[in-house]
């Protein structure tokens, strides 16, 4: 068995984040997404890894490496252009050779890890293997049509959808896959779907099953579902204290405060991460949220936040609550008079005064 995992595209429903970095390294937790992807691939025993990636940049080559940090060993496929998931896979069939593999979102994160599903496709004679998740809003999602248990055709992001569920972005494939994704044509928005690929197997008498996942699953897509992702990680954080607080200041709950850290007159209400050398001075920082390395927190209030490195926080005097603010970030208090809002904000950037 082998992986390969997506982090190309455009990430465009992240700007302006991902005008200025891949979204599969944006941290959840201080960690990249796509290592959440490529340790549950690392926890199911793999040990040849493909990432697709834009191939008019080394951002992800030179982030992630070779693997040796993991024990396996990573291959990058280079994609031209983000023509869709099944011309991912497409292009991927020469190191796939004639392996089994899972197909895995590289911006999709899963509780529980994929073992699990690669046990159930191993156990049965299916080709393929999908993964369900009940949802809100099928119609974000490829959404299976069910029959008598057995699902009959998936239909990508229909404005009617026809079950409850989302085809989840982890899928185990047998070699027949390389047909379907070979014969399909483009759909309506000009992408190869992935959906009309799993329909195509279904149509020409391949075994589709499928798991339901019933722990928690989240495609971050979208800003509010990163939020929720570091939520749930930081939920299942084991506590782990390697900065120094000063003895005024209580670190409360579950916290993790990385090395050279520093807590100074302040409360610290957990979960939460506070990175690297990160500094949080006469301030109060609540559950649910993630500080980067290097950044500093003064005279001010974050909760369920994630606040990326080498930012500056000082001097706020509202609570700051269900944020997302990028690399090297300053929001500090307007000088002088007029007493005003002052913005110095780059394009695609939302921002919300009271
Ligand atoms: O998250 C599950 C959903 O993922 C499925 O339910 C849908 O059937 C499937 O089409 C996909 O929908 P999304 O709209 O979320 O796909 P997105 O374009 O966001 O791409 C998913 C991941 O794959 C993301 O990590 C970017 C990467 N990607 C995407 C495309 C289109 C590539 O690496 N290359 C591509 O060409």
């Amino acid at each position: 068995m082998k992986a390969l995992i997506a982090s190309g595209g455009h990430g465009t429903r992240l700007r302006p984040l991902t005008h200025t970095q891949n979204k599969h390294l944006i941290p959840i937790a201080n960690k990249p997404i796509l290592h959440y992807a490529i340790e549950a691939a690392v926890d199911a025993g793999i040990k040849q890894i493909g990432i697709i990636h834009n191939a008019d940049s080394k951002e992800v080559p030179n982030a992630i490496g070779n693997g040796k940090r993991w024990g396996v060993k990573i291959t990058f496929i280079p994609q031209k252009t983000p023509a869709g998931l099944a011309h991912v896979v497409k292009i991927a069939e020469k190191f796939i050779g004639k392996d089994n593999f899972i197909f895995y979102l590289g911006d999709n994160m899963v509780v529980g890890g994929v073992k699990r599903f690669i046990d159930e496709f191993e156990k049965s004679d299916c080709n393929c293997w999908l993964t369900l998740s009940r949802v809100k809003d099928p119609e974000r999602f490829g959404v299976p049509v069910i029959k008598n248990n057995k699902i009959i055709k998936v239909e990508e992001k229909p404005s009617k959808p026809k079950s409850q569920f989302a085809v989840a972005g982890i899928y185990i494939y047998d070699r027949h896959i390389f047909e379907a994704v070979k014969k399909i044509k483009p759909s309506a928005r000009g992408e190869y779907e992935i959906s009309d690929a799993h329909t195509y197997l279904i149509e020409h008498g391949y075994k589709v099953g499928y798991s339901e996942i019933t722990g928690w699953w989240k495609d971050t897509g979208k800003p509010a579902d990163l939020l929720e992702a570091n939520r749930l990680v930081l939920d299942n954080i084991e506590p782990n204290i390697k900065g120094d607080t000063d003895k005024i200041s209580s670190v409360l709950g579950k916290v993790i405060l990385e090395e050279g850290s520093k807590v100074v007159n302040s409360v610290i209400r957990g979960p939460a991460i506070i990175g690297k050398n990160a500094v949080i001075e006469n301030s109060y920082i609540g559950p649910f949220t993630s500080i980067g390395n290097n950044t500093i927190i003064q005279n001010a209030e974050v909760e369920y936040s994630i606040v990326l490195r080498d930012s500056k926080i000082m001097n706020v005097k509202l609570r700051i609550e269900g944020s997302i603010l990028g690399n090297d970030v300053e929001i500090v208090e307007a000088n002088g008079k007029p007493h005003v809002h002052r913005f110095m904000i780059g394009d695609q950037s939302r921002v919300e005064v009271a």
